[in-house]
């Protein structure tokens, strides 16, 4: 490391949802629909002086034989309507949705995420997906199918038009392009932030290069320091062709974190969430969006399945995508081999990995490291328990990053680009 001056770390709260990472089973586990628990959250996380907290979304519950995936939540409130409600019980921290550019149109969501950002005072931030998957769409007028291709396509066109909707007082927005053909002008002033923050989750190639023309923030998966570096690496390098600097993106890998009284004590209940986060059918479920066959007869404390992969099943719908299934299976046979590990211990091994394990000094230091190390620029910390899963975090951890001159005391400016010090972006 050079002697340059220690990177402030910018820190976010994912609200805990569709994954392996919410543990129901614990008693302390709360609704994941009541307004109590969002508002919980948001006010743990503004009391620890978080940038932004974060709400993921899919437009489609996946299916598995028909019946919603085991660990979906039926019926979470949509999250701009959320993120509203929270505006009104918090006073400086962001609100991050997450909205599909796939399936909805420029005007509306440029008016919605103004809205959000006036009534909020410049707290706004869109995490822009792209997923494009037919199942989804069957949900839409249109059916509204986009080729995988094409989703970047669509995506960067819709920011583009956003961007002119929240910056057009003077002129109407006349926009032509390949996805929109548009004529007209958003009902309400330009937002306070003069654009509300752009996030960006995509992870392929077009992802990033999309990352680095368009978004102020990158919600990415590398959380393990090499991962970490080569990614931030990657997508900093991306940036000069914009003519942006370093400085304007902010990498953020999603992280989890395990806090006990000492190193042995975490490690203990680290154990003890990983095998509560893969039940016998959450590994199963995990097993059949790769192998694309019925598995309830198969035994999770076994091997893995010894038959191969259906690549064209229909058996689990709006499944995440593993690449090539039966290419997958090779692999994972590999390390399950390898590592002497059942079919629930390998799941274990491949979706319970946790980021941050320690006493609360330990998880300090290694979150400081990682960010002076650039291997991010902050995390966006996906507790395993709702409502409750940050407090020890805020209570235990923020102080000690605050000690060590890494993190704020206390919020330096009423608005999100503030927080993550972006700057304010200038009118066309
Ligand atoms: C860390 C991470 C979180 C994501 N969260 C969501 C989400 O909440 N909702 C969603 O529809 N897609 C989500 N995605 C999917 C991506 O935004 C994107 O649409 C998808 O990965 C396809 O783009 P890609 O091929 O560039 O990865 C997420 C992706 C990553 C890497």
């Amino acid at each position: 490391m050079t002697d340059r001056p220690l990177k402030q770390i910018h820190l976010a709260a994912h609200f805990p949802g569709v994954n392996n990472t919410t543990v129901w089973s614990d008693p302390a586990a709360g609704s994941h629909i009541e307004f109590s628990s969002f508002r919980h959250l948001a006010q743990t996380a503004e009391r620890g002086k978080f940038d932004f907290f974060f709400l993921a979304e899919g437009l489609r519950l996946r299916e598995t034989k028909g019946l919603i995936h085991d660990l979906d939540v039926v019926g979470r409130p949509e999250s701009l309507t959320v993120l509203n409600a929270l505006a009104a019980v918090t006073e400086r921290l962001g609100l991050a949705a997450t909205v599909n550019a796939t399936f909805n149109e420029p005007y509306e969501l440029a008016r919605r995420f103004a809205s959000l950002d006036h009534l909020s005072g410049g707290r706004a931030a869109w995490n822009v997906v792209t997923s494009s998957d037919a199942f989804t769409g069957e949900n839409f007028r249109r059916g509204g199918y986009l080729d995988r291709a094409d989703r970047y396509t669509r995506a960067a066109e819709f920011v583009q038009l956003a961007r002119e909707f929240w910056d057009a007082e003077e002129e109407p927005v006349r926009h032509s392009g390949p996805q929109f053909e548009v004529e007209g002008r958003l009902s309400l002033p330009r937002p306070p932030q003069g654009h509300p923050v752009v996030i960006q989750a995509g992870d392929s190639d077009e992802g990033r290069e999309f990352a680095a023309a368009t978004a102020d923030v990158v919600f990415s998966r590398h959380s393990t320091l090499t991962e970490g570096q080569a990614f931030h690496a990657d997508v900093k390098r991306r940036l000069a062709a914009y003519g942006r600097k370093p400085d304007e993106l902010k990498i953020m890998p999603g992280a989890t974190f395990v806090v006990g009284d000492t190193d042995a004590e975490a490690a203990e209940r680290a154990h003890g969430i990983r095998r509560a986060q893969v039940g016998p059918r959450t590994a199963i479920a995990f097993l059949e969006q790769v192998w694309g066959v019925d598995l309830s007869d198969h035994d999770p404390d076994g091997p893995l399945p010894a038959v191969d992969p259906d690549p064209d099943s229909a058996l689990v719908q709006g499944r995440v995508r593993h690449g090539d299934p039966v290419a997958v299976a090779r692999r994972w046979r590999a390390v399950a081999a390898e590592k002497k590990l059942t079919s629930r211990e390998l799941v274990i091994e491949l979706t319970g990995r946790q980021s941050f394990i320690g006493s609360p000094a330990t998880v300090a230091a290694q979150i400081d490291h990682f960010v002076q190390n650039d291997a991010a620029d902050g995390f966006i910390l996906v507790p395993h328990l709702t409502p409750g899963g940050l407090d020890e975090f805020v209570d235990r951890v923020v102080p000690l990053l605050q000690e060590r001159g890494v993190f704020r005391t206390d919020y330096t400016g009423p608005t999100l680009r503030d927080h993550l010090g972006l700057p304010l972006p200038g009118q066309r």
